[in-house]
């Protein structure tokens, strides 16, 4: 049977995520160290899973209400206004299955057939194969390595058009770790504003910055009634396995967003909703010092990295949010993909290519460090050995 006839044209022609891609060999080699993955070393703290088998316990095992349950939206509510300075009614959010979910239902809500959303490039491999199921199209923002892969405002404008709808905003950014600051974020806000376009701001790295407080899009005068803030628990709370996350936005978006939710999901799992509010009332009661705790150690292991990095030759500024380093290895005159190709097979030692995340990332490798710090100063021996041999080749 010939599937490439019945499966559908636009969902074949997605590429697979070029995260994924090494995965399979990873595991076929047995002292393989993985820096590939993008998600925290650490197990979910213990009275978030506590919650969760207390809530199972008790029964609570039905669906929720389709925006999920309302003391956790509160808390979500009472978060944000805290932490970020966001206000947003507990009636504009919607619990999702992670920020992944609240990713495709916020594109699908906002677009028709050839509608532009505009992706920096580099960022998080999912919104571009999600603006294309969605109908629309996906118009990536070049950045540039030089500037700290920051998007300016000259380059935003230059990239709209008429048919230019929303703007993605990813950050802290994965892959780079870069941050905005209120001047940078308000810069590119004011051609949203200009252009009346809605901004898709994916905040879920929020709590990972390493130098200054995150600044939410949706803070920015004048921009909450046109931002959809996403994020959600599986970063900052070590729970990517629970696959819990929200969106908040205005009522008139939140609506239509909650009528794909309820047809497509119906709602997110209770149990885990049980654990994100226990992650955010024990975090308000003391200070979120498990989200502080895990961020020391992050940082730890961000300034090891990016400091070997460096002294083996592979330019890597300082990553300020997220926990990624992305280090160029250009001077070894060769491309992202052929360092972690090469990488892998000579020393089992897995990256991600940084054209995974874009064109831009071609000559840029992602090296995630929320992976322990003894994996880590073993990987980075056996990149450093790579490297000294790789610098040789290039320079015969
Ligand atoms: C920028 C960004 N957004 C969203 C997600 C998805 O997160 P979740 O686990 O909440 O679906 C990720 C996961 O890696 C991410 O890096």
């Amino acid at each position: 049977m010939d599937y490439s006839q019945i499966l559908g044209k636009t969902a074949q022609k997605i590429p697979p995520s070029g995260i994924r891609k090494f995965f399979s060999v990873v595991e076929d080699i047995p002292d393989a160290i993985s820096l590939g993955v993008g998600e925290p070393d650490f197990v979910t703290p213990w009275e978030i899973r506590d919650a969760a088998i207390k809530s199972v316990q008790k029964g609570y095992t039905a669906y929720t209400s389709n925006s999920g349950l309302k003391p956790l939206r509160d808390g979500i509510s009472d978060y944000l206004s805290s932490r970020f300075g966001v206000r947003c009614d507990s009636a504009d959010i919607i619990v999702t299955i992670g920020a992944s979910e609240a990713i495709d239902v916020t594109l699908r809500a906002l677009l028709d057939a050839g509608d532009e959303v505009i992706v920096p490039d580099p960022s998080f491999v999912s919104y571009s194969p999600v603006i294309t199921l969605a109908g629309g199209v996906a118009v990536p923002l070049a950045c540039r390595a030089e500037n700290g892969f920051k998007p300016t405002a000259e380059e935003l404008e230059r990239a709209v058009t008429e048919r230019t709808k929303a703007v993605i905003l990813p950050f802290p950014n994965n892959p780079t770790g870069t941050v905005l600051d209120k001047g940078e974020l308000n810069a590119l806000c004011n051609v949203i504003k200009k252009h009346n376009l809605i901004a898709v701001s994916d905040e879920i790295y929020a709590e990972l910055t390493y130098s200054g407080k995150h600044v939410s899009a949706a803070a920015i005068e004048g921009m909450q009634e046109r931002t959809v803030l996403i994020s959600g628990f599986s970063k900052a709370f070590a729970m990517t396995g629970w696959r819990i996350g929200y969106v908040c936005a205005p009522r008139e978006i939140i609506s239509v967003m909650l009528k794909i939710h309820q047809y497509a999901i119906m709602c997110a799992p209770t149990a885990a909703q049980y654990a994100a509010l226990a992650a955010l009332t024990t975090g308000k009661a003391n200070g979120y010092a498990a989200v502080e705790e895990m961020k020391e150690k992050y940082d730890m292991r961000r300034r090891y990295i990016v400091n070997e990095l460096n002294s083996m030759g592979l330019a890597c500024p300082d990553p300020a949010g997220a926990f990624y380093a992305f280090p160029s290895v250009r001077s070894l005159g060769i491309t992202g993909e052929e360092f972690a190709e090469k990488l892998l097979k000579s020393k089992h030692v897995a990256v991600v290519p940084g054209d995974a995340f874009g064109a831009a990332g071609k000559y840029h490798v992602r090296m995630s460090y929320a992976t322990g710090m003894n994996s880590l100063r073993e990987a980075l021996k056996r990149i450093r050995e790579f490297v000294g041999v790789a610098t040789k080749q290039s320079h015969t």
